[in-house]
């Protein structure tokens, strides 16, 4: 692995989140500009998000969450979603060692329950075999939808409340974010979008209620370091008032 220099992970005038999120798209696009298939821009997607983990491990963010695969994506063509899907296992199968030496454990946030057998076999094994890692979580959204994940989690409550182990009362904010799919994994602090769109696409649409959003125009494959320090440096600038004052008139 190349060196780094000694700085190149200062914090100085920056703020690094806690917990990020990162819907990477325009692979496609990025394709498109090369005349290339779109399966070559979701490969190189795959291999910026190598370089994502690195860096962010390196910069001290404690929690990932990359958009990786929605609940809508089914309706791309069948021959994407299968492309998608083989690029999925093949990532672990790749990068899992320069992620165990980078000490990032992997977990994955979405239904997963729904997914073929062999997703669910990848996802399982990455889980157990880097669970003692240490140094940052890479959560994969994968099969990932906000009002899915809301839904499952109204269900669950429902559920409970049929069989009479809780009362209709017991259903308050604490209990449905308990029931998210990930509920220890702290809200995103920071939601970074690539590729110019200005919107969610169903991402973590429960959790994003207080997040910081920042967008680029460059393509998710050409995201690169200088653009996450910039997210970053424009973090550090951001005055989070969760709905109360500002710390300087507060
Ligand atoms: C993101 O890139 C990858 C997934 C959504 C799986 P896109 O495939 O959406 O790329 P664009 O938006 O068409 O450029
Ligand atoms: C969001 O990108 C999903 C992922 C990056 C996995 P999309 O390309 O699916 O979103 P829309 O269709 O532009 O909203
Ligand atoms: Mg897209």
């Amino acid at each position: 692995m190349a060196k780094d220099s000694k700085d190149k992970f200062s914090t100085e005038g920056l703020k690094v989140p806690e917990s990020l999120g990162v819907i990477m798209d325009g692979n496609g696009r990025w394709a498109k500009k090369r005349l290339l298939p779109r399966s070559a821009g979701h490969r190189a997607g795959a291999e910026n998000l190598k370089e994502l983990c690195r860096n962010c491990g390196r910069y001290g963010v404690k929690y990932l969450t990359v958009y990786a695969f929605s609940t809508e994506n089914w309706s791309r063509p069948q021959s994407e979603v299968d492309q998608l899907m083989k690029l999925f296992v093949e990532f672990f199968e790749k990068y899992d060692p320069e992620l165990e030496e980078e000490g990032i454990r992997v977990r994955f946030t979405g239904d997963i329950d729904a997914l073929p057998e062999n997703i669910r076999k990848v996802c399982r094994e990455g889980e157990e075999r880097s669970a003692g890692r240490q140094k940052m979580q890479l959560i994969v959204a994968f099969n990932y939808g906000g009002r899915r994940e809301i839904t499952q989690a109204a269900q669950s409550l429902a559920r409970d409340v049929a069989e009479g182990k809780i009362s209709v009362e017991d259903i308050t904010e604490d209990s449905l974010s308990s029931r998210m799919y990930l509920p220890d994994v702290p809200d995103p602090d920071l939601i970074i979008r690539p590729s110019g769109e200005m919107r969610i696409s169903n991402f973590l649409l429960w959790e994003c209620a207080y997040s910081e959003f920042w967008v680029s125009d460059t393509l998710w494959p050409d995201f690169g370091y200088d653009e996450l320090t910039s997210a970053f440096r424009d973090y550090a600038k951001r005055d989070r008032r969760f709905g109360g004052l500002s710390k300087k008139e507060g």
